[in-house]
């Protein structure tokens, strides 16, 4: 299993969605950072992403497929936010979700049900009831992660006088090159049905009779930074696919209609990321027209890669701190986002562009530790080279994904504002959590008795 952090990459592809006006002030969306600042509405830490940005991103991986039938199921956990999913489904980009909540909260954003599967080890009931009760017919998949998780649908299924549509989640037993918290289509790993028990997984959806098997498929990790295991993943499906459907063909069922491949496309944290998203899609396709079942529509499941590079953290700087502990100088400095807002580096190692908003006022540089202010050691966004003086506010890059989805109120810190570009001009505002309704929440003013 790797440890790597996202920083391991080489070769560059150019992403550089962050660029500076004439006046040498970062800009997002062709909107400077500053004067977001400076209109001081919101504060800081702020979430700022670029809606127009998100949906080139995915208009240019659906025309990737080049008419070949497919499904792009993004996956909701990487940033939840409205306006993102309806920006995406406006670009015919469907959803992944893995609750019941990303399920209701797709739907309301206007994705329709025959355009979402949903993954998960530990379903609910009540969440396998609102799946298979969306829409006339359900929703597209729901991606059973365990023989066991079978008859449980099944069951829900029948109570409620509807048939469930099901796809295997097959553990593709692959080692991903990545942060080994990342990577879920190992042996070890508590995602998917083992290869082993393929057999006992069709037997039991023989002996449901509210349960289509509609598809397989898989998903090996995320951060990849080449193809090979997402095609050896998929490569692996073919076999499974076609095993299933004959069965399913001889019991009297209907053919399968999937074959998802998960998601994982890696972005460049600043070091290079030698491969886009249509490389994967490019090496699938070749593959499958090759040797893949003909009548097989390919789902991909990206999250990462349509919104990490297109949402950054706007920091304010609270103060340096400057001390020789042990006889050479060392710098932080200090700002008011924290790991409650951004918990990648603190979970994953995870070394993200820290880059002062405007211009530096002199020619100085200096390196500083960037730390936030939660009391954790781990509460530590590296070191990075900086002006010197420092800088009055900082941009954290590339903190598109799985930035704003993961953040908590640790410390009693509210959660951040969000705001969301389009043509230039902030389109939407998400309010952040409000530190009085935390502090009445804490404080318990209403007992349960
Ligand atoms: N499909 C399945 C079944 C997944 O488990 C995941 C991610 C995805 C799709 C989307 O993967 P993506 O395209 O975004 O790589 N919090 C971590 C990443 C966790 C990924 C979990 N599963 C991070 O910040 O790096």
């Amino acid at each position: 299993m790797g440890a790597k952090d996202d920083s391991a990459a080489t070769a560059a592809v150019a992403t550089d969605v962050v660029a500076r006006d004439d006046r040498g002030a970062a800009t997002l969306g062709g909107v400077p950072l500053d004067d977001l600042l400076a209109r001081g509405d919101w504060g800081t830490p702020l979430y700022v992403y670029d809606l127009d940005g998100i949906a080139a991103s995915a208009r240019s991986l659906v025309r990737s497929f080049e008419g070949y039938p497919h499904l792009v199921a993004y996956a909701v956990k990487a940033n939840s936010a409205g306006p993102i999913l309806r920006a995406l489904s406006a670009e015919g980009v469907g959803a992944d979700v893995v609750s019941g909540a990303e399920l209701e909260l797709a739907l309301a954003c206007g994705v329709a049900p025959h355009d979402i599967v949903y993954s998960g080890v530990a379903k609910t009931d009540a969440e396998l009831d609102f799946a298979i009760a969306a829409g006339p017919r359900g929703i597209l998949a729901l991606q059973a992660e365990s023989v066991e998780e079978i008859p449980r649908i099944e069951a829900r299924a029948r109570a409620a006088g509807r048939r469930a549509r099901v796809s295997l989640r097959i553990n593709p037993g692959i080692e991903a090159d990545t942060h080994a918290y990342i990577a879920t289509g190992h042996d070890e790993a508590k995602f998917g049905i083992p290869r082993s028990e393929i057999g006992v997984a069709v037997e039991t959806i023989l002996a449901a009779d509210h349960v289509d098997l509609v598809g397989v498929g898989n998903h090996v990790g995320s951060q990849l930074l080449v193809t090979d295991e997402y095609v050896a993943a998929a490569r692996m499906l073919v076999p499974v696919f076609a095993a299933c459907e004959a069965a399913m063909l001889q019991g009297g069922r209907p053919p399968l209609e999937l074959l998802d491949c998960g998601g994982g496309f890696g972005i460049d944290y600043g070091k290079g990321c030698p491969v886009t998203p249509a490389d994967f899609v490019h090496a699938v396709v070749r593959d499958l027209k090759r040797n893949g079942p003909a009548h097989a529509r390919i789902v991909i499941e990206p999250g990462r890669s349509l919104v990490g590079a297109h949402g950054v953290l706007l920091a304010t700087v609270v103060m340096q701190k400057r001390a020789r502990p042990s006889g050479e100088e060392r710098r932080w400095l200090m700002i008011d986002a924290g790991m409650n807002d951004l918990i990648r580096p603190a979970l994953y190692q995870a070394l993200h562009r820290v880059e002062p908003i405007e211009a530096p006022e002199g020619e100085g540089r200096a390196s500083y530790r960037v730390v936030g202010p939660v009391c954790e050691s781990s509460d530590d966004f590296g070191a990075h080279e900086l002006p010197d003086p420092p800088p009055r506010a900082v941009v954290i890059r590339d903190a598109g994904a799985y930035g704003f989805t993961m953040a908590s109120a640790y410390n009693g810190r509210s959660l951040p504002t969000e705001l969301f570009l389009s043509e230039g001009r902030v389109a939407w505002v998400l309010p952040g959590g409000d530190p009085r309704a935390w502090i009445a929440s804490r404080t318990g003013a209403r007992s349960a008795t």
